[in-house]
């Protein structure tokens, strides 16, 4: 497994203190290496907080979140951005790219972050051959199609190869026919790369396409 999440519970409370909602109960996941599902549920149902969970962007409650054999609890925050930069790529709902930066500057941009990037600098283009985007290699955000950002988004996600990529409705802002080829985008990642993808969307229709659909429902999942 390179992802386990063993009975996790994330409440979010007020500023007096008191609980205001449970979103996660005693919720277990398990990703296997190169997998590829999706996550399923209505808005508000705990979709983000799972990805910010499995992310190590947040903390739970209870329960434990295992990487590759090793438990984040234990880890310290310098250890967590550490764990975040090699191995979890972020795909969001907005592309979140520079408009000042070109497209492969943007995917560049997670590599700044390492010392020695010259290596990414040279795999750049090479990658966005591979995901067939290099004719936008250095067009602004401005100048892109959203379907485009998002592309692009994705290139950038994977660009320090992780072994997992967490997609946040990543599709949530597109039309059906963009929407269809970022997910068939996703697939030629885990496929190419082998890199393990968790999506998360409320489009069922698109999360039928996955290896493995799971919906979240009273902060639980089930598989389908
Ligand atoms: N930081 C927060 N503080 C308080 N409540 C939150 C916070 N983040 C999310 N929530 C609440 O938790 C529930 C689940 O949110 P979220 O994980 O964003 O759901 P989804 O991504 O499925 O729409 C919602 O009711 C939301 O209002
Ligand atoms: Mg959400």
């Amino acid at each position: 497994m390179i992802l386990t999440l063993k009975d996790i519970t994330k409440s979010y409370t007020n500023s007096t203190g008191k609980v205001t909602r449970e979103v996660l109960k005693n919720l277990n996941l398990s990703i296997g290496e190169g997998e590829m599902v999706a996550v399923t549920g209505p808005s508000g149902s705990g979709k983000t907080t799972l990805l910010n969970l499995a992310g190590a962007l947040d903390t739970p409650d209870s329960g434990e979140i295992i990487f590759k054999n090793f438990p984040l609890g234990g880890k310290t925050e310098p250890e967590l951005a550490q764990f975040r930069n090699h191995e979890i790529g972020f795909v969001f709902q907005m592309h979140h790219l520079m408009p000042q930066l070109t497209a492969i500057e943007n995917i560049l941009l997670p590599t700044l972050a390492f010392k020695s990037n010259d290596k990414a600098t040279q795999y750049a283009p090479e990658l966005m051959e591979k995901l067939g985007i290099s004719d936008i290699s250095n067009q602004k955000p401005g100048e892109l199609s959203g379907g485009e950002c998002q592309r692009v988004a994705v290139a950038r996600a994977h660009i320090n190869k992780p072994s997992l990529i967490l997609a946040d409705e990543p599709t949530g802002s597109l039309d059906e026919q963009n929407a269809r080829e970022l997910v068939s985008l996703l697939k030629n990642v885990n496929k190419m790369f082998g890199t393990a993808i968790i999506m998360v969307t409320h489009a069922n229709a698109l999360a039928q396409d996955m290896e493995k659909v799971y919906s979240l429902k009273n902060g639980t999942l089930t598989a389908h």
